[in-house]
């Protein structure tokens, strides 16, 4: 079994982060997206890992490197311009060969892993292509859907159906055998000008080939926009233990589930957890709030922040209270005593400012 993580894309929902960095590389609870992912293929055995990269390639090669980290090798695919997922799976051909794989979008996060995922398709009927994950949603509108039959098998998918034939929307995780070749050459791009999976999918149905289907009961996220994000950030921060390795003085207080990285200092400040402070941080005269993730080497001075992503090298000064954010790298926030009283900005394209 091999697996395919699928890191290009445009992040077009996540800009302007996305201007400069991979999504997949956003950190959830300090730790990149994408590594969930790889530590969920390692854990279910999985060795021999492609990683498709688009124009963010270079940083995801950076950080993933060899996949020595996660006793895996990994492979790099580069592909031109993101032109969809089954294009993805048209571009691995050479490096998947005739391997089983299970293929998985790097922006995606799930609970529970792929072991039991991946061994039940190593035991599927030999007539048997394909295994898609599947998950009830209350707004089935938004999603690729399934329409099953009895044996919980596909009978069709449609891409956000106005009527919905069913509430369970295909996640980020598929298992695919060497059938889906065929299948990425057969079809055709669609409206939005992408090979899309589900019609990959639908061309194995269509021709015969029985689909299987599981259903995730556990939560399942597409971090790829901010408010998801935050609750990816939510639910992992939810998992850690409490762990201070860095520098707290006697004037602060350090509640419940909170991990404070080697080289932090906090000085008269208040840390509520669940939350995570990363290596080299300053938070001083501060407090800090639950769900929040400030990442390494940022300053956070006489400020409040709570349910927020602040990524590394950001700072936080003289502001009460920053919420429900995410800070890109480098990123200040600062008051200002200047006259006029006035809002400063300096706002990369596509930015968003919510002011009180
Ligand atoms: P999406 O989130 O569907 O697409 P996107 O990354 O282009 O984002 P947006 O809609 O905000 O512009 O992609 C799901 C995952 O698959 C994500 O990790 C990016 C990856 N991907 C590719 O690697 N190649 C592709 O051609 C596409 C469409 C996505």
């Amino acid at each position: 079994m091999k697996g395919l993580i699928l890191a290009g894309g445009e992040g077009t929902r996540l800009r302007p982060i996305t201007y400069t960095s991979a999504k997949q590389l956003v950190p959830v609870a300090n730790k990149p997206i994408l590594f969930y992912g790889l530590e969920a293929m390692a854990n279910a055995g999985v060795q021999d890992v492609g990683i498709v990269i688009g124009a963010t390639g270079d940083e995801v090669r950076a950080a993933v490197g060899t996949g020595e980290q996660w006793g895996m090798h990994v492979t790099y695919l580069p592909q031109e311009a993101p032109l969809g997922l089954a294009h993805c799976v048209l571009i691995a051909q050479d490096f998947l060969g005739d391997d089983d794989f299970v293929m998985y979008l790097g922006d995606n996060l799930l609970e529970g892993g792929l072991s039991d995922l991946v061994s039940s398709f190593a035991h599927r009927p030999a007539e048997v292509a394909a295994t898609i994950l599947l998950t009830k949603v209350p707004d089935p509108q938004r999603f690729g859907v399934a329409e099953l039959d009895n044996r919980g098998e596909v009978v069709r998918l449609v891409e956000k159906p106005e009527v919905p034939p069913s509430d369970l929307a295909l996640m980020g995780v598929y298992l695919f055998d060497k059938r889906i070749h065929g299948a990425v050459r057969a079809i055709r791009p669609s409206a939005r000008g992408e090979l899309e999976i589900t019609d990959a999918i639908q061309w194995l149905v269509d021709n015969g080939e029985r689909v299987q289907s599981l259903i995730h009961d556990g939560w399942w996220i597409d971090t790829g926009k901010l408010t998801p994000l935050l609750e990816a950030n939510r639910l992992i921060l939810e998992t850690l233990d409490r762990r201070i390795d860095g520098t707290v003085d006697a004037a602060s207080r350090i509640e419940g589930r909170v991990v404070i990285e080697q080289g932090a200092t906090v000085t008269r400040s208040v840390v509520r957890g669940p939350a995570v402070i990363g290596a080299g941080t300053e938070v001083v005269d501060s407090y800090i709030g639950p769900f929040s993730a400030v990442a390494e080497q940022c300053r956070i001075v006489d400020s409040e922040v709570e349910h927020a992503v602040l990524l590394r090298d950001s700072q936080v000064i003289g502001i009460r209270r920053v919420i429900d954010s995410l800070i890109g790298k480098r990123s200040i926030v600062q008051k200002s005593d200047l006259l006029p009283q006035a809002v400063r900005l300096m706002l990369g394209d596509d930015s968003q400012l919510d002011l009180p």
